[in-house]
């Protein structure tokens, strides 16, 4: 039953978020799309207007207040309400050993992968709750159960989006909100293209040997999980996080 009802994605100019705003104009979805990247984002909504989506896009940081504050107040004054909101805005930084990293990378990945997390959650959340609740899928990783080598500042913010995935499911259950993590594993985007240029060999032969099978999934893949995930598994799955990784148990 998608009739009026709307997405709230960020991080949706690319990778799994653009991938996901196709397949949910296909299904008749309302669309509010969010990003800092403002020529992809401009071709995301493009491309879901093709198919026929009632869709606005709008540019914001997520690690910003008060741009958080923006998207949330112009999603409402159009569209009337958030149905769904998809957090999926998320960088990676140059992976090195820990004491390797310097203070501007840990408050990037911070900022954007764990605040912006945080904050859509802080502005969305009382929206739902005005209008009877809602569903919320929060993008995590294989990295939020087990940190790939050289990784660990991401794995860290995706071990506590999981962490307020959790939270969420078990403080929300009276007032009709759920809230599910999704996690991939290896999917076929960008994001990582800055993050390996400081791995040598020998770095990138121990970040292999860290990780599972390393079957990779396309972003349309991880999609379909996720709109599963945020409409008739919501339920099911609240509080909990689905693993994408194509064989890989994590414990
Ligand atoms: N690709 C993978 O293997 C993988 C695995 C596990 C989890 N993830 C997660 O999936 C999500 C989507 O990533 P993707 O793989 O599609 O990569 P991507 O780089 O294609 O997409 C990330 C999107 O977030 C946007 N973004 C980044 N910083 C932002 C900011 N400050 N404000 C607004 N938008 C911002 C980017 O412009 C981009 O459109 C991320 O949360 C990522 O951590 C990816």
């Amino acid at each position: 039953m998608t009739a009026n009802k709307l997405f709230l994605i960020t991080g949706s100019a690319t990778g799994l978020g653009r991938a996901l705003a196709i397949k949910l104009a296909e299904q008749g979805y309302k669309l509010s799309l969010v990003d800092f990247n403002e020529e992809a984002g401009n071709e995301t909504l493009s491309l879901v207007k093709e198919k026929g989506a009632e869709a606005i896009f709008i540019k914001a940081d997520v690690s910003k207040e008060e741009d958080v504050k923006r998207y949330v107040e112009e999603t409402v004054r159009v569209f009337g309400t958030i149905d769904y909101f998809v957090n999926n805005a998320g960088v990676m930084v140059p992976m090195r050993l820990l004491h390797e990293y310097e203070m501007n990378e840990y408050d990037r990945v911070m900022g954007v992968n764990l605040k912006g997390a945080f904050l859509g959650l802080k502005y969305v959340i009382p929206v739902m709750l005005q209008n009877g609740g809602g569903s919320i899928v929060n993008t995590v990783s294989s990295n939020s159960f087990k940190p790939t080598a050289f990784n660990g500042l991401y794995s860290a913010t995706k071990h506590a989006l999981a962490a307020l995935t959790k939270s969420i499911g078990q403080d929300y259950q009276d007032l009709n909100i759920r809230a599910v993590g999704v996690a991939p594993n290896m999917m076929t985007t960008n994001i990582s293209a800055n993050a390996v240029v400081t791995l040598t060999e020998d770095r990138m032969a121990k970040l292999y040997a860290s990780t599972g099978p390393n079957i990779p999934a396309t972003p349309e893949a991880i999609a379909e999980a996720v709109i599963f995930a945020a409409t008739t598994g919501a339920d099911l799955l609240n509080g909990t996080i689905m693993n994408c990784a194509g064989g890989e148990i994590y414990q």
